[in-house]
């Protein structure tokens, strides 16, 4: 029973996701996404644990085709809103930064605190976006 719920439930996100996708993309202009802008404390958190691998001239080029700092405000809202939620999901999984920069430079690394901000900002600006 339980089950059926959430299939039910995820079934209904999923159809209300999609036509909202379908429904924003004749209208979301690009101003309205250009105003996406990081805030102070999250740009201090990406700069120091993530900008390096994901950014416009990074050399890894994998990583900056996944995600790009630098592109963040250019993206229609959808896919803005897609990879903050993968911002959330690599933080709470510890998969970023990687385990390898880690080991050469362990400054890099994310402390609890940061984690939980830049975790609840990526969550919350998602949402928000997914209001508008
Ligand atoms: C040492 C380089 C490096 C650093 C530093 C780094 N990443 Fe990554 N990141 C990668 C690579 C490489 C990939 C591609 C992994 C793959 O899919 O194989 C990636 C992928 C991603 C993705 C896309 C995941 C997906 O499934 O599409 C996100 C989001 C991401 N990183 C966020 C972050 C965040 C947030 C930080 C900082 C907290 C960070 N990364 C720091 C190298 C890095």
């Amino acid at each position: 029973m339980k089950t059926a719920l959430t299939l039910i439930a995820l079934l209904t996100l999923a159809l209300g996701l999609s036509s909202f996708e379908y429904s924003n993309s004749t209208y979301t202009s690009f101003e309205e996404v250009d105003t996406f802008q990081l805030p102070e404390n999250i740009n201090t958190i990406f700069q120091n644990s993530c900008y390096g691998c994901h950014n416009n001239d990074a050399k890894a080029k994998k990583a900056k085709m996944k995600f790009n700092i630098d592109k963040l405000s250019s993206l229609k809202k959808s896919k803005l809103v897609s990879k903050l939620n993968k911002v959330a999901k690599e933080v709470k999984n510890d998969d970023m930064p990687t385990e390898k920069i880690l080991e050469k430079y362990p400054k890099m690394a994310l402390s609890s605190e940061q984690k939980e901000v830049l975790i609840s900002w990526a969550e919350s600006t998602a949402a928000a976006l997914l209001a508008e």
